[in-house]
């Protein structure tokens, strides 16, 4: 038998990791590009994950955002146990686990959220679910708070619906414990695949699991393809949806796929230009991308920034390195071939954050539209991310990560005291927690810019 919440699937916990986008700072980045104001946040701020599973985000967020207050909703009850031994372990005291359905959640005795979060979730849950989900960002969400959706998408999944309907229905069938299940039918549809049957043949999933089985565990497979309400939505079907809660669209925490010029043909341009409504032009750009995950920003009631106004904020903002300076190529692909951004505006904002993360303000100045366009180009590269200016104690915390190194409950990152944290390799975060020298040879760039974040092991 399998069990469930309004046929969420609830016999193996889920995953841990965190989600960087779901952090404030990226958020109003998120909201800035927009020309959208951010939640204003001086005087401090809540957050929310709807959906939170293990809790690891809410916690790390937690942790390094002392300034607000976290929540995390979930209706599985492992899951919450799981995320507030987490919370205790490395004494983050501003993060509050509610092991509670959305419909029942309503009723919580919770403040007015700035942000409220839902990643991986909407689009594998059933109709009410989604209603009430919807209605907790209507009733909590401030007017100028942001929301966040990350779901399934349409059209990207159409070649993968047959996949899931036969993991799903085989998973039922096949006796046994569930990641035995799960792991079975994976493994007879490979079969099937093999034996040449025409609906599997252009499954993306298929052949992500024959090229990158690691990435693809059980505990994945289960939470992704087993709840009886999975079903990818197209961009119109959300927005609607969202529209009837009081939210407006206000971009994608896929960074790139904020600009056009990143993602898109000329071609693929000239013919969007045709399509006037802004929706229908969404879902016709998801068609050129074959989208099968969107990450949605919404607004209640955003104020507008002007140019002049957004282009100073976007400057302002604190940004770091997201990755070593040896690991960038300022270069990325584009579907118009590749675009090289290497340029002394590029080079002088990597060196400055060689150091640590800091405004951009002076590095690049006077700021023109071509240096504002390098700033969101090396965010949209992964190069930069959005982060927060200030400096919190993550010391506990990554105790706490470390601690779990190589044992049942890992976790493969390391919080910043610049408000996220960064996913490590295995043998990378074993040196951390043993105190060990990084090898400049096998992890190029590394020593420097976990050092240059304030990061040290035990
Ligand atoms: C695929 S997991 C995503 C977890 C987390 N957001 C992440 O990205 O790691 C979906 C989560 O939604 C939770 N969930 C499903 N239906 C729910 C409901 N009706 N109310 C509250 N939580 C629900 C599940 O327990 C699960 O933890």
């Amino acid at each position: 038998m399998v069990h469930d919440i309004n046929g969420y699937v609830t016999d193996t916990p889920y995953l841990r990791d965190f989600k960087p986008m779901l952090a404030p700072a990226w958020l109003d980045y998120v909201a800035l590009v927009a020309g959208v104001e951010p939640p204003a946040r001086q005087d401090g701020f809540a957050w929310c994950d709807l959906g939170c599973g293990q809790g690891v985000t809410a916690a790390v967020l937690a942790a390094t955002h002392p300034a607000g207050i976290f929540h995390g909703i979930d209706a599985m009850g492992t899951h919450i146990s799981h995320a507030r031994r987490l919370a205790a372990e490395a004494a983050v005291s501003n993060v509050r686990f509610h092991a509670t359905d959305f419909a029942a959640a309503l009723e919580l005795d919770l403040p007015r959220f700035d942000y409220i979060v839902a990643h991986g979730v909407y689009t594998w849950i059933d109709r009410d679910s989604q209603h009430a989900l919807g209605r907790f960002i209507e009733r909590r969400l401030k007017p100028g708070g942001l929301a966040y959706l990350g779901y399934n998408a349409m059209p990207g999944w159409a070649r993968d619906l047959p996949f899931q309907r036969m993991l799903r229905e085989l998973g039922r069938s096949i006796p046994g414990e569930i990641a035995v299940r799960v792991t079975a039918a994976a493994e007879l549809i490979r079969s099937l695949a093999e034996a040449g049957v025409p609906s599997l043949a252009n499954s993306f999933i298929r052949r992500e699991l024959t090229e990158r089985p690691a990435d693809y565990p059980p505990a994945y497979l289960v939470h992704e393809f087993l709840p009886a309400a999975w079903q990818p939505l197209y961009v119109t079907e959300v927005r609607a949806a969202m529209a009837a809660n009081g939210l407006l669209p206000v971009g994608s925490a896929t960074l790139n796929e904020n600009f056009d010029w990143m993602v898109l043909s000329e071609e693929a341009q000239r013919l969007l230009a045709a399509v006037r409504e802004p929706d229908v032009r969404e879902l016709a750009r998801d068609f050129f991308l074959d989208q099968r995950f969107r990450c949605d920003v919404f607004a209640r009631c955003g104020a507008a920034l002007d140019a002049g106004e957004r282009a100073d904020r976007l400057v302002s903002g604190a940004f770091a390195l997201g990755r070593p300076v040896p690991a960038i190529r300022y270069s990325m692909a584009t579907p118009s071939g590749p675009l090289v951004y290497d340029n002394p505006t590029s080079r002088a904002i990597v060196a400055g954050l060689a150091d640590g993360p800091r405004s951009l303000i002076g590095l690049a100045k006077p700021v023109s539209q071509s240096d504002v366009r390098t700033i969101l180009t090396l965010c949209a590269a992964g190069d930069v991310m959005p982060v927060e200016p200030g400096q919190a104690a993550v010391r506990e915390l990554n105790r706490a990560l470390l601690r779990r190194c190589g044992g049942p409950e890992e976790i493969r990152w390391i919080a910043l005291p610049c408000g996220t944290a960064l996913e490590l390799d295995r043998d990378l975060i074993r040196l951390l927690r043993d105190g060990e020298e990084i090898d400049e040879c096998r992890f190029p760039g590394w020593r420097d810019f976990i050092a240059a974040h304030g990061v040290s092991g035990q």
